[in-house]
């Protein structure tokens, strides 16, 4: 049976990661959350108490970092340099330092390549915010999710609780709202609906129909054997 690439693109919050992990893991793909990549490095350049705004320091880092991503029972596990990292790349500090990170070109090249590579021969889904625009062009679905801010921020603060940590849903909000501008603005690869991507809106949906909807678009593909 043919296998395909599924890109799943959208802002913070917005359902992508879960969406992402369940629709993988029925169709027996690879999932492969390129933010945690983007956090991965994050967490790295706040441990070397690089100043955020040294892209030179920053690019060298990331080119020099062995990242690995493997499969966990409650979603990716992430390691660097053989050094598993998986609950410090979700800390309040690496989210708040991220945007700025993942704005250098040459970050996002080493990145890129990695992820290109995960991605060839098909059977993947990759989620992030170029996916579809950058990263892989070609890829056979794309799927552009969307959230309003209110369900957003609820979303967050119940991941947030699961993990132990309580936070105001003011500074969420304010949190979340400033990383849509940063990774919308920003030059390289902004985070923007391709042409050809499906526009989800998740605001009302469940998490099941949210995965039902994408799983049926990919196998409308996979057995029409078209795009
Ligand atoms: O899980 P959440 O929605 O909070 O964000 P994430 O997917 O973990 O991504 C964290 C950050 O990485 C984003 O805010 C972007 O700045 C950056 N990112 C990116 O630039 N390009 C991607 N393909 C994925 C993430």
């Amino acid at each position: 049976m043919r296998t395909i690439v599924i890109a799943i693109d959208g802002p913070a919050a917005s359902g992508k990661s879960t969406t992402g992990r369940l629709v993988a893991r029925r169709l027996g793909y690879l999932h492969i959350d390129t933010g945690a990549m983007y956090r991965a490095v994050t967490l790295r350049a706040l441990e070397e108490k690089l100043p955020l705004e040294d892209a030179d320091r920053i690019s060298a880092l990331a080119e020099k970092t062995q990242l690995r991503l493997e499969k966990g029972d409650n979603g990716v596990r992430v390691f660097v340099d053989g050094r598993e990292v998986t609950q410090q790349v979700r800390s309040a500090q690496v989210t708040r330092s991220v945007s700025a990170v993942s704005s250098y070109q040459r970050v996002r090249n080493v990145l890129v390549r990695e992820q290109r590579r995960m991605a060839d021969g098909g059977g993947v889904v990759l989620e992030g915010r170029d996916i579809g625009t950058v990263v892989l062009p070609n890829a056979d679905l794309k799927i552009f999710m969307i959230a309003n801010v209110p369900q957003r921020v609820e979303r967050r603060k119940k991941d947030l609780e699961i993990a132990g940590v309580d936070v105001d849903s003011v500074t969420l909000e304010q949190e979340i709202r400033e990383r849509d501008r940063l990774d919308s603005t920003r030059e390289a690869s902004p985070l923007r609906k391709a042409s050809d991507a499906i526009e989800v809106d998740t605001s009302g949906m469940s998490i099941e129909e949210q995965v039902d909807f994408v799983v049926a678009r990919a196998k409308e593909i996979i057995e029409g054997g078209g795009k």
